[in-house]
């Protein structure tokens, strides 16, 4: 099934919440971005503002261990390492990010914090030094699914079909760039989660968390925390893109998406426009909110839900 459904005209200022589970990621798991989506609202509804909420949203996801971010992401190529991404911004102004962290728990709460901090993304050991500095506190985010996710990644590999469109698998033995070296012959996952959100004063914030792609290189970063790209807040809405970090970027997507948002374009036009601009081989997935709409495209299966008043088409 594609995600194909977008939210009609609400009233302007009527909080929602949008969250996704990624591109490609099983729709089956839409419970998982529905209970995110309603703890973003609680937030909200207790007082919080929209970069808040939408961090909430997230931490559930980064705890659900059947999404790609937090606990369950997947593995680097060593079958060992993981490196998470996460982002916050608001049209406000307020922006943080992360790359290349290990070992905490909620990256998207690390990444709203280096929002107050006189930079907006640290990335590697200096981004976990500041984690463990806030008081982030050690976290294995290694499950059995992502092992096993893993093993059969090595196996597809093994069996030379290409996971990743237009890239052959030989590059990745090519420039192994680990301390161990290359065990098997070089699962395509790019899978990400996020959420925007609308608060009642008409602010707008979006965050994202990914463990990145599989294969991937030791390092490897992408879309999810280059502001534009994987997300953006502005004062025509907010977007979180999902999907391959590799061609995202090349798109500047989301800021793209904002841009013809702040030029008049109809929500579900922009997100159905965004798909267009990429291969159908590539997997791409949008939420976004507006003054006055929200909803979701991908070209491929991605669970999503919304919370709030917007109405169900
Ligand atoms: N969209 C997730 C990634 O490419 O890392």
């Amino acid at each position: 099934m594609t995600a194909a459904d977008s939210y009609p005209p609400s009233s302007p200022q009527a909080p929602v919440v949008v969250a996704h589970g990624g591109a490609g990621a099983d729709s089956q798991h839409k419970d998982g971005c529905a209970a995110a989506a309603e703890a973003g609202l609680a937030r909200l509804r207790g007082g919080a503002d929209a970069v808040q909420a939408a961090v909430a949203a997230v931490g559930v996801l980064e705890d659900d261990p059947r999404f790609n971010a937090g606990t369950g992401s997947v593995l680097r190529m060593d079958g060992v390492t993981i490196e998470m991404d996460a982002a916050v911004m608001d049209s406000q102004g307020r922006l943080g990010a992360v790359a290349g962290l290990r070992r905490v728990r909620h990256p998207v709460e690390v990444a709203a914090a280096v929002a107050d901090t006189p930079h907006w993304l640290l990335c590697g050991e200096g981004a976990l030094r500041f984690a463990r500095h806030i008081g982030a506190a050690d976290h294995d985010p290694t499950t059995a699914q992502a092992l096993h996710k893993h093993a059969a990644m090595l196996k597809d590999l093994q069996q030379g079909k290409r996971l990743i469109p237009g890239e052959d698998n030989a590059s990745f033995a090519q420039y192994w760039n680990f301390a161990t070296p290359l065990a098997v012959a070089p699962g395509q996952a790019c899978d990400t989660v996020g959420a925007v959100v609308r608060d009642a004063a008409g602010r707008f914030a979006v965050a994202g968390s990914t463990g990145g792609c599989a294969p991937a290189l030791l390092g490897r970063v992408g879309d999810t925390p280059i502001i534009g790209a994987g997300f953006y807040a502005g004062p025509a809405g907010a977007v979180a893109v999902t999907g391959i970090g590799e061609h995202i970027v090349r798109h500047l997507l989301a800021h793209t998406v904002h841009g013809w948002l702040a030029g008049g374009m109809r929500l579900p036009q922009a997100l159905q426009r965004a798909l267009t601009l990429f291969d159908p081989a590539i997997d791409i997935g949008l939420i976004a909110v507006s003054a006055t709409e929200s909803g979701a495209r991908s070209n491929r299966d991605m669970p999503w839900a919304a919370a709030g008043d917007a109405q169900l088409p």
